[in-house]
């Protein structure tokens, strides 16, 4: 796979207004993000999301670190035309609809004539804005789900091949999250690539290809999905319904037991070995049968948190 975005060992201090104390920002982010996939930025308020992604839009000089999209530096005039960018809190003129706030903006970015009108049509039905009845609505009267919808269908105006968005999926309801999940999962099918950042693991869980996990200015961890959820130890949980009781001690050879309910027992095998063995030995003693054999799977939650313990204790 090709990358699109090089990120080479970004920092950033932030200085306050009084004294010039220096307040963190991030430290030496590095990382890659491959042409056509959703990649999620993970981390809880203040980890440093938003600095890195301004600092990718061009928004934030980085102090030192690099980043190249497309091999065009971020200081290449060239660059800005490849990016479309929703940001954290998106303000919009409030006396414009959003036709004409679409627009002006499209106006800007070097649109024009029926193109232009027709790529609004297309963004406005993209993010679901259609349905609201918005022809003469003005922006004053949108709701939080409007905005970010807005926010988005501004953010891909250009029809830019790499949209980034900073928590996206912010202050929705359950159904409007879902609807913003589905147009980034629509954007990818078009083959855009999109870079977004959320405290919400579900969210990042159901739509990323790859995740990267920031904590306290830090990035401590970028991974496939499915490896970080992986089964990573080989442990297994199983439930056997054995014919006699008696068998019980036997198991132990297998696996801790967890608990006993008449003569069900709950095992946790720790190993693909024992797990063999512990089928091979059902099958020919025929003392029981397992009821329940799962992989004992780590979701997203308890790899986020298990990270930041360690991210914490570091003192990073
Ligand atoms: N303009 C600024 N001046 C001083 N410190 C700042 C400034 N902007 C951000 N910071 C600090 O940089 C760190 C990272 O902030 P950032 O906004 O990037 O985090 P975030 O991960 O986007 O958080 P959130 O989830 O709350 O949006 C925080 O400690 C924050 O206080
Ligand atoms: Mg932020």
């Amino acid at each position: 796979m090709n990358n699109i975005l090089i990120v080479d060992k970004l920092s950033k201090t932030y200085r306050s207004a009084f004294f010039r104390i220096k307040h963190r920002g991030i430290d030496s982010i590095s990382f890659t993000i491959n042409e056509g996939e959703i990649f999620g930025l993970l981390g809880p308020n203040g980890a440093g999301k938003t600095t890195i992604l301004k600092i990718i839009v061009g928004i934030l000089r980085a102090d030192t670190g690099k980043v190249l999209l497309n091999n065009i530096s971020v200081n290449d005039i060239e660059y800005k035309k490849l990016i479309g960018f929703l940001p954290e809190n998106p303000y919009f003129h409030n006396y414009l609809t959003a036709y004409e706030f679409l627009n002006i903006s499209g106006s800007l970015l070097g649109l024009k004539g029926t193109k232009l009108k027709d790529r609004i049509s297309e963004v406005i039905q993209l993010t679901g804005l259609s349905r609201f009845g918005i022809e003469k609505m003005k922006i004053k009267s949108y709701s939080k789900g409007m905005i970010q919808r807005l926010g988005i269908a501004h953010a891909i105006l250009h029809n830019s091949p790499f949209i980034i968005l900073d928590e996206p999926l912010s202050g929705l309801d359950p159904i409007g999250r879902k609807e913003v999940r589905d147009i980034i999962l629509e954007l990818k099918k078009n083959g855009k690539t999109v870079l977004f950042s959320s405290h919400i693991l579900q969210d990042v869980e159901m739509i990323c290809d790859r995740v990267g996990i920031i904590a306290e200015g830090e990035l401590i961890r970028v991974g496939v999905l499915e490896e970080m959820l992986a089964n990573p130890k080989g442990y297994y949980e199983v439930k056997i319904e054995l014919q006699d009781r008696d068998n019980i001690s036997e198991l132990t050879r297998y696996g801790n037991i967890i608990d006993i309910e008449g003569n069900k027992v709950f095992l946790l095998i720790e190993s693909e070995r024992q797990k063999d063995e512990l089928i091979r030995m059902m099958l020919v003693n025929a003392k029981g049968r397992i009821i329940k054999l799962l992989p004992l799977q780590r979701n997203l939650e308890d790899e986020f948190m298990s990270l930041f313990k360690i991210g914490n204790n570091n003192e990073k």
